[in-house]
């Protein structure tokens, strides 16, 4: 069976593939590279007395880090094995201050609506690390007049945002086929943000794009990278690809390894007070 990577159902099979949500193999990324500045941004609008809301928490990382900051955090996530995960770090760690929930927040799992599991206007922050981008259309009603919304977006957002590597001419067919194709619109992560802030009646009150080298040490790695997020079958085993990947590392890899480009956006926007 063959599942689209980031559907519901394909998260539900990588979390019995692997023990959480994260980029499984080393590489190297440079540093300003968006995750790390989101975190700091995010830390930077903590607040003791803040109600935080935390859209696909998956296990939990930033969540469990931004308890002991403010009065409480709810966090969802439709992968209930990433939910598991997060409840168990949350009691090892003595966490008494958030909540995590199994939500699907999708429309159509909701009457024809989006739904946020929050109160209406019970939230302060409402943080998104690379989830679903209909959350937006549900904040105006969980968040109270005043509140920050913050989220860190994996692609779509910078102009060359879309396009593949040159080295990925030389990649033979079964790993090429792997990639996303090159986007006609390679700012499309901007435009559906915008859009649905406008559907939800708010503005955009910043966008930071990101766009630094990440370095893979070997032709194994490169392999890694293209072939995560597929299902076994769904690719070539090493061997078949290995010579076409040392040519790669040949002819252009540098005493790092092969440079490839790391994208990531951040947005704010502000309900209004
Ligand atoms: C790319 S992962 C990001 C996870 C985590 N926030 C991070 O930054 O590592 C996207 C997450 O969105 C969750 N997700 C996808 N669709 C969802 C939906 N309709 N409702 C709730 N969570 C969803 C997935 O289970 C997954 O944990």
């Amino acid at each position: 069976m063959k599942l689209t990577p980031h559907t519901e159902e394909w998260y539900a099979w990588l979390s019995k593939q692997q023990k959480g949500y994260f980029y499984p193999g080393c590489r190297v990324v440079a540093p300003w590279h968006g995750e790390d500045n989101f975190r700091t941004l995010v830390f930077e609008h903590l607040q003791p007395e803040m109600d935080v809301l935390e859209v696909a928490c998956a296990q939990g990382n930033l969540a469990l880090a931004m308890a002991p900051h403010v009065r409480s955090v709810l966090a969802y996530d439709v992968t209930p094995d990433y939910i598991d995960m997060t409840c168990k770090a949350a009691e090892e760690r003595g966490i008494t201050n958030v909540k995590f929930l199994v939500h699907n927040s999708r429309a159509q799992f909701n009457d024809g609506r989006t739904r946020l599991p929050a109160e209406d206007h019970s939230v302060d922050l409402w943080v998104n690390s690379k989830g679903p981008f209909h959350s937006i259309l549900d904040a105006p009603r969980v968040c109270r007049p005043g509140a920050v919304m913050l989220m860190l977006v994996p692609s779509g957002g910078v102009p060359s945002g879309g396009r593949s590597a040159p080295w990925s001419e030389l990649l033979p067919e079964t790993l090429r086929s792997l990639l996303p194709p090159d986007q006609d619109n390679p700012n499309w992560a901007y435009k559906a943000i915008v859009g649905n802030l406008n559907e939800a009646g708010l503005r955009l009150h910043s966008w930071w794009d990101f766009d630094v080298p990440e370095y893979l040490p070997n032709p194994r790695e490169l392999y890694i990278g293209l072939t995560w997020p597929f299902m076994e079958d769904e690719v070539p085993p090493y061997q078949e690809v290995e010579p076409a990947l040392e040519r790669i590392f040949k002819e252009f890899a540098g005493p790092q390894g092969l440079e490839n480009r790391w994208r990531r956006s951040i947005w704010k926007a502000v309900i209004p007070g």
